[in-house]
């Protein structure tokens, strides 16, 4: 897709410069489609701070005891009215943020025009961007030299650790907020290429619990209803992976009317998948029944030629996770005769011998591509440990080896007692009596 009308801001800068030039030269700087969309962006960051209590809280603390003064953030995030919530925390603390994207189609144009225009958050992100300035908008982050990175995917770790070394030596802290990130981040580790420690978000209980599953369950269905306006009631959803996320949109799905059908390469998840209601199948059963199906791997390749060959006409397919690998597109492509823009985000391939299949959101992550992500109420959480994470990291990071850490216990539970108080909801504390029983092993029946 070609790079839209876009507002560049910045001069390139040179791995050589002095780091508070850099800085200061990057204070207004930021490559977004059209300044002119500030105002929708600034009405709707501002909606989504309103179901953002967690953070809100933060960010009034962070604004007293400016606790991330001085550190430079550099923030590779889905473009989205929560991110923009985020950046405004952290800069309350005191931290200058940089912004690009992490995918090529999530930006929201207006969100990241408003950074630029009312919060003076350099910001680099257009949505539909080719792959070329995807990657010229992390290089952008980059030579903000960052003292902390936040990565949504590993993108600007790996191009910081392979094509813009020089800049590592400021970094001493990262945060990642993904499965598939946290998954490359740790076979860096493993192989030792990984220079500084990383917070792994999604790791998180109020990270991957709500967010992975309520927010890419509800949003993933959103995204594709968004598309296709389909009706999800009396069909066949085939998923594939019942981890957090594919838990989440099964049961989405299901609440929706539809038969359900799991696939799964895990036996553990498999048969929590069989427990749970649904019916666990090879994906080779799954292709010739499903009217829409949904990969949620983390995987490459998940439905490739044979299933293709196998499906249905009309068949629909999207992808929810976080690369645009999870589908074998280049293997659609050769199977097709043509294909044609259906709708937004909807491209029928016409395979040869007649079928017609059609792929949603490029095969990008669905609920970001077609829908605006995850519901605010659920970021807020997620969100609320990468702000708590980065103040942890300011604090701690320096002593800490170059390796992937969970988030601390006493951050996720902070998380969950703010949002817990948030919703009104009050719970019981344990008695004395209790504490002393659950400590000790002499008591029985
Ligand atoms: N769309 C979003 O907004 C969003 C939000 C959170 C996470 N994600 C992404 O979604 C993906 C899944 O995240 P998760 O937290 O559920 O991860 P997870 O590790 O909990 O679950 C992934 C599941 O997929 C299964 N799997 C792997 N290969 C498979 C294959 N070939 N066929 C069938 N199943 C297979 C695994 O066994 C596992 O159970 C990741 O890429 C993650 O980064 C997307």
């Amino acid at each position: 897709m070609a790079v839209l009308k876009a507002t560049r801001l910045v001069k390139k800068r040179s791995p050589g410069t002095n780091g508070d030039h850099a800085t200061k030269a990057a204070e207004t700087a930021g490559h977004v489609k059209d300044m002119k969309l500030a105002r929708d962006g600034k009405a709707r960051i501002e909606w989504a701070d309103r179901h953002m209590p967690v953070l809100r809280t933060i960010r009034a603390r962070f604004a007293k005891e400016q606790p991330l003064k001085g550190v430079r953030i550099g923030a590779c995030l889905h473009v989205t009215t929560e991110t923009a919530n985020l950046a405004r925390t952290l800069q309350a603390g005191g931290a200058q943020v940089f912004l690009c994207g992490s995918n090529p189609l999530s930006t929201q144009d207006d969100v990241a025009a408003s950074l630029v225009a009312d919060f003076g958050i350099p910001t680099f992100a257009i949505k539909g961007e080719d792959h070329k300035t995807y990657y010229s908008h992390i290089v952008s982050c980059i030579e903000a030299r960052p003292h902390v990175t936040m990565d949504d995917g590993c993108d600007l770790v790996t191009v910081l650790h392979t094509k813009m070394k020089p800049y590592l030596k400021d970094v001493f802290a990262g945060t990642e907020e993904t499965s598939t990130g946290v998954t490359r981040l740790r076979a860096m580790a493993a192989d030792k290429t990984l220079k500084y420690p990383v917070i792994a978000i999604n790791d998180a209980d109020t990270k991957h619990l709500f967010d992975n599953r309520y927010g890419t369950g509800q949003s993933t269905m959103d995204g594709v209803l968004r598309a296709t306006n389909m009706l999800v009631a009396g069909s066949t959803v085939v998923i594939a992976g019942y981890g957090w996320c594919g838990r989440g949109l099964a049961s989405r799905a299901k609440g929706m009317g539809a038969t359900v059908l799991v696939t799964e390469v895990n036996p553990l998840r498999a048969l929590e998948a069989a427990m749970d209601g649904y019916q666990v199948v090879s994906m080779a059963d799954a292709a010739p029944r499903g009217d829409l199906f949904i990969t949620v791997t983390g995987n490459k390749s998940v439905l490739r030629r044979e299933h293709f060959a196998a499906m249905k006409d009309g068949a629909i397919i999207a992808n929810s996770g976080h690369f645009n690998v999870e589908i074998d597109i280049p293997a659609l492509e050769r199977m097709s005769d043509g294909k044609k823009i259906a709708r937004p985000f909807v491209e029928e391939y016409r395979l040869q011998g007649g079928k017609r299949l059609f792929l949603l959101g490029e095969g990008r992550l669905i609920n970001l591509a077609a829908a605006e992500g995850h519901p605010a109420m659920v970021m807020d959480m997620s969100f609320a440990n990468q702000a708590l994470s980065v103040e942890h990291l300011v604090k701690h990071g320096k002593k800490l080896d170059h390796s992937v850490y969970v988030v601390p216990e006493a951050i996720d539970k902070e998380v969950a007692r703010l949002k817990l108080k948030s919703m009104g909801t009050t719970i019981d504390t344990l008695t004395p009596a209790q504490v002393k029983y659950m400590a000790t092993w002499s008591e029985g029946t």
